[in-house]
């Protein structure tokens, strides 16, 4: 799965990584692969995208029962679908079975699903979504089987910093995660956390994708030489979604 020859990721930004940016990054851009999404599934996680809208942030609404055809016309949009990850932002197992449910039916090649427990929207995190699944193992541990059991490769993304990583390891190591996506920074501090990373990297048995603050081609070696497979980035490539191409040469 991926390039190894390529490991920079295009990381979700909800409102802005949809088909036709992430297309752009990959093929124009020289991601080695890209995110769609994030995207809300079930109408608890859809209603809380609408009021985190509401308050002006850039958001992806979609239909109630209609998030796999609305996601499935976004991700044909991607040349490649053996380079794309969907963000989803779920709370619950009876949402995300039935979102597989009609998912698996509509697409033949199988992208790899990201679980969003990332996402510290207040309105997010207080269902139980985003960060919020961190505190619910349970939940997050059905949701994980439900997407393996169909055959879909799994990258779950958090925040590093919330949540330690005695607690996590284990956990991850248990999942049989396909990748870890860590967003690495320490509260109040520029840059990324590559302890954090070089913690990680030691300890879990999937591939680690790093994030956080990838501006330039330095700051993509230095979380590469974490031992980290991938590098993600999202803010500068909404600036320069050509910026791939420029730190991708030699690694
Ligand atoms: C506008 C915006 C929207 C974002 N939306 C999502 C999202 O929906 N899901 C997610 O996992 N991360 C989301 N993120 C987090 C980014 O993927 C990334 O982890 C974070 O911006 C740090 O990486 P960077 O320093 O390269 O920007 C968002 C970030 C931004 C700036």
């Amino acid at each position: 799965m991926g390039n190894s020859e390529n490991p920079s990721i295009l990381a979700a930004m909800a409102g802005i990584t949809d088909g036709d940016f992430a297309n752009y990054c990959l093929l124009e851009g020289g991601a080695g692969m890209v995110t769609i999404g994030g995207y809300p599934i079930g109408r608890e996680m859809i209603t809380a995208s609408v009021k985190v809208a509401q308050r002006g942030r850039k958001e992806f609404i979609l239909q109630v029962g209609k998030e796999a055809s609305e996601i499935l016309r976004e991700a044909q949009i991607i040349s490649s679908l053996t380079s794309l990850i969907i963000n989803l932002r779920l709370n619950n197992l009876k949402d995300t079975r039935k979102f597989i449910h009609r998912f698996e039916d509509l697409i033949i090649e199988r992208p790899i699903i990201e679980i969003n427990a990332h996402c510290r929207q207040s309105e997010i995190s207080q269902i139980g979504g985003g960060q919020g699944l961190l505190q619910r193992f349970d939940v997050l541990t059905n949701i994980i089987k439900a997407f393996h059991s169909k055959d879909f490769k799994i990258s779950l993304k958090v925040r590093g910093n919330v949540i330690h990583p005695d607690i996590l390891i284990p956990r991850v190591n248990q999942w049989q995660l396909d990748f870890l996506h860590i967003d690495s920074y320490k509260t109040g501090e520029k840059g990324t956390d590559l302890g954090l990373l070089e913690h990680y990297v030691n300890e879990i048995n999937a591939p680690l994708i790093g994030n956080n603050s990838v501006v330039d081609k330095k700051s993509a070696q230095a979380i590469l030489s974490t031992g980290a497979q991938y590098f993600s980035v999202a803010r500068a490539a909404r600036k320069n979604p050509l910026i791939f191409k420029t730190f991708v040469k030699n690694f």
